[in-house]
């Protein structure tokens, strides 16, 4: 009887550890539990992933507007672990649209938005789901713990072949500006460093356009980092904040578009 009661307790456990083929340890991160972000969108070019996203509505991912990338042969997976094989739990579509926020300067790095339009409609099931837009528009406190995920570059120099995640806490602005000459670091932008001095925790390429989620909220999107490389324990990564005037203009672009 005990014996069964401890194979009950330990079967979710087990269920919950596949092997992680291949998989090792973003920068400081850790792979994460298979489908654990439901929400997470690889955007690939030739298999390679270029920026992450997030899947807002069946039809729409969200991500930064220096992904865009306009090439034909760019793909869209959702329901991935490891996004460049294929898994029985992906949903591959290609961009029908691509929405960048009209206002995106490349060199302020100011409104780096972005919505794809899919060429088909997501189902949402147990590995691919929608990631709710946040609903307080108040800024985000320094100090508030997030996290963030990407098939991005990991300490190793290489993108990982798993989705992988790390724990980041908010800087204020002005810390912030002091490790940027320049771009401006405004008010629709968050800066995230990692929670330890020395632990190098951060975004890094290949991450962008992934959502950073504080205390339990969509609040930000991978935009940039530091030009001396990620990790740095001097630099903030900066993301930019789901500010109400994006959260408005993503409402807007999604319902006039929606399909008949
Ligand atoms: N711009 C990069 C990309 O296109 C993301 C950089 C984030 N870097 C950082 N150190 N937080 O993937």
């Amino acid at each position: 009887m005990t014996s069964h009661l401890l194979a009950l307790l330990l079967f979710p456990i087990a269920l919950n550890l596949p092997p992680r083929y291949g998989c090792t340890e973003i920068i400081g991160g850790r792979v994460v539990s298979p489908h654990s972000w439901p929400y997470m969108a690889a955007i690939q070019r030739e298999n390679s992933t270029v920026c992450g996203g997030a899947l807002v509505e069946k039809q729409w991912v969200l991500t930064a507007a220096h992904c865009e990338l306009n090439e034909p042969e760019v793909r869209v997976v959702l329901g991935a672990h490891q996004a460049s094989i294929a898994e029985k739990e992906q949903q591959i579509f290609k961009v029908m649209r691509y929405v960048p926020y009209p206002q995106f300067d490349r060199s302020s790095k100011e409104n780096d938005i972005m919505l794809l339009k899919l060429n088909g409609v997501a189902k949402r099931n147990k590995y691919v789901q929608t990631l709710c837009l946040p609903d307080s528009y108040e800024d985000i406190k320094p100090g508030t713990m997030c996290k963030v995920a990407g098939w991005g570059v990991t300490s190793s120099g290489k993108p990982s072949k798993c989705l992988q995640e790390t724990t980041l806490k908010i800087v204020d602005r002005k810390t912030c500006q002091s490790k940027y000459k320049n771009p401006k670091i405004t008010s629709n932008m968050l800066c995230a460093l990692g929670k330890k001095l020395h632990s190098k925790r951060d975004a890094c390429q290949g991450d962008s356009g992934g959502p950073l989620i504080c205390a339990d909220q969509y609040s930000g999107i991978v935009s940039f980092g530091s030009g001396k490389g990620c990790g740095r324990r001097d630099a903030p990564g900066v993301y930019t904040r789901l500010t109400e005037k994006y959260i408005d203009w993503i409402k807007k672009t999604i319902s006039h578009d929606r399909d008949p």
